[in-house]
């Protein structure tokens, strides 16, 4: 399963590039916004793609067909490797079938059942983002709904990519993974939760501690 970031902040997608780990970003209008409301979203959005090259989902903020495509054209004219964000709305379901057309990869988001990620798949979608954090929020089994996705993907062969979003814990991960999801998009802070092991923080520490007492020793008996 891959790994992207789902942020727009420029320190965190730096450091979390420099790891080796992820291949994208993930951004929406909140996470823009969550920065610096006075962000040129056009400028950001180009540091980002410099800064890790690999997949950059960018979202229109159009509730309409044709606004959504004069966006995606806008986006893709800032650079030609972007993945359109659509919200899983009637429009973006339009949108996402026009844009399949032209060869113009699509994330749909906002995704929270099979019904709909199925829907999102027949139109063209190349991505479809599964909220997991947010079905939790109103006790609706995340991970259940993910199993039962991706189960259906496997049966029918589906070639779009299963996107688990709205990660909120390291437990949201691994259920990812388990469900079989091809990618998970997870918080910079959530992925820096993942790489933590109170073991291996204390293993380190006694590696460096007895490496130091040898040097010690070794220093005594050569005077
Ligand atoms: O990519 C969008 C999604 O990950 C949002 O997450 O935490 O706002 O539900 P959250």
């Amino acid at each position: 399963m891959e790994l992207y970031v789902d942020t727009a902040n420029i320190g965190h997608i730096r450091h979390a590039a420099s790891l080796g780990f992820i291949s994208g970003v993930t951004t929406n209008p909140s996470l823009l916004a969550k920065e610096d409301p006075s962000v040129d979203v056009k400028q950001r959005i180009l540091e980002i793609h410099e800064l890790v090259g690999g997949h950059l989902s960018v979202e229109v903020i159009s509730t309409d067909t044709k606004g959504m495509l004069n966006e995606a054209e806008e986006i893709i004219s800032w650079f030609p490797q972007a993945t359109i964000k659509i919200p899983m709305i009637p429009d973006g379901l339009a949108a996402t079938k026009e844009l399949s057309r032209q060869n113009i990869p699509t994330n749909v988001t906002l995704v929270f059942s099979t019904t709909q990620a199925l829907a999102a798949n027949n139109a063209g979608a190349s991505y479809v983002s599964f909220f997991m954090g947010r079905l939790d929020d109103i006790a609706s089994g995340s991970a259940q709904v993910l199993e039962e996705a991706c189960e259906i993907w496997d049966i029918h062969g589906f070639e779009s990519l299963i996107i688990a979003a709205s990660i909120r814990h390291p437990a949201h991960v691994v259920d990812s993974a388990l469900a079989g999801a091809d990618i998970a998009t997870v918080p910079y802070k959530v992925l820096m939760q993942c790489l933590k092991h109170p073991l291996t923080d204390a293993g380190l520490q006694a590696f460096l501690d007895d490496y130091n007492k040898m040097q010690a020793e070794k220093k005594k008996l050569n005077g």
